[in-house]
């Protein structure tokens, strides 16, 4: 199983998409809220969170996993609840659960996870792709918020316009690419001609993942494949200030991180690992060491006092 499940972890700067995730937008009620990191990001110019991957069949029969795996407010928006499934049937008992508390729907088909292929979920919808057009499809018949699927390229993109093609024919109101097939490394760089094909071909807005570090490499996407919106995972949990031009994290957006998550009362695991990526470029790696070993939040505070004058009562005041 995915076990890093993060907050926000993808995110875009794409105002056109926000709108279009946010033009349709319904809350009946609250869910518990835990939602801290998606919050703040948008003060650094993120227009659009993603939830982590959920297994659709596990939210729709499970109320524990639903409180578990997602929380919102109303704060929270737009947000967008990313499923993975490998029917249609699942995911629409599952959308139908999540629709009034969420802006949008993704299908993920990115996961390469060895478990998810397994599941048949992830990467491995992208060779099913009239799994893929019925998903959408009942998604876009039973559920009124916009659906979207999140893909990765084909090494033949004949395959990869097909599978576009018919996800757009069901209704999908937008693709994310991620430029990279199933078996590329994340050390390998990012197709951006595979993206501005995806863009040229597609009659839906396209968001491009992959490699944006900085806003400067945000907006060579844009430049380079004339997409919609640009999305970052790894940049983003690097920089939470990325979209708002810091080269580096800025320490008030520690500080602000920190107040925030706390007041939520975030789950150790996640604070834990959002701070581990804020502090990824700052900390050598024998200090990375030892802040990764901490297991509580008493001693992830302490150890932020101790070596990085953090002033946890001036914060949390
Ligand atoms: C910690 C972490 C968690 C991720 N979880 C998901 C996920 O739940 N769903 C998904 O579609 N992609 C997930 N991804 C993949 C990213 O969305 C993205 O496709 C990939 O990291 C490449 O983009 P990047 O270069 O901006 O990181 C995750 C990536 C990271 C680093």
């Amino acid at each position: 199983m995915c076990n890093i499940k993060i907050t926000g972890q993808i995110l875009t700067i794409s105002t056109s998409i926000a709108e279009l995730a946010r033009g349709t937008h319904h809350r009946n009620g609250p869910l518990p809220t835990s939602v801290p990191t998606c919050i703040f990001l948008r003060s650094y110019n993120v227009d659009l969170c993603y939830t982590p991957m959920i297994l659709a069949d596990v939210f729709k029969s499970s109320t524990y996993a639903r409180d578990s795996d997602f929380t919102t407010n109303e704060r929270d928006d737009p947000v967008i609840i990313q499923f993975a499934a490998n029917n249609a049937k699942d995911l629409v008992e599952a959308a139908e659960l999540a629709a009034p508390y969420v802006n949008g729907i993704d299908i993920n088909c990115g996961c390469p996870q060895k478990w998810a292929l397994q599941e048949h979920i992830g990467a491995f919808l992208m060779t099913e792709p009239e799994t893929v057009r019925d998903m959408v499809h009942s998604v876009k018949a039973h559920v009124d918020i916009p659906c979207s699927v999140k893909i990765r390229i084909h090494p033949d993109l004949k395959e990869t316009y097909e599978f576009v093609k018919r996800a757009e024919a069901a209704g999908a109101d937008f693709i994310t690419v991620h430029g990279r097939t199933r078996k590329q490394k994340s050390s390998e760089p990012v197709n951006l001609d595979a993206i501005r094909f995806v863009k040229e071909v597609a009659s839906v807005p396209v968001v491009a993942n992959g490699d944006v570090f900085s806003l400067t490499e945000a907006e060579d996407v844009f430049d380079k494949t004339g997409v919609n919106g640009v999305m970052a995972a790894r940049g983003i949990l690097q920089n939470p200030a990325l979209f708002a031009g810091d080269k580096h994290t800025p320490w008030e957006c520690i500080e602000r991180y920190i107040k925030l998550a706390l007041g939520y009362g975030t789950n150790t695991f996640i604070f834990h690992h959002h701070l581990m990526y804020m502090f990824e470029d700052v900390m050598s790696n024998a200090e990375r060491k030892t802040f990764n070993c901490l297991s509580s939040v008493p001693a992830i505070l302490d150890h932020l006092e101790k070596y990085w004058d953090l002033d946890v009562a001036r914060v949390m005041a």
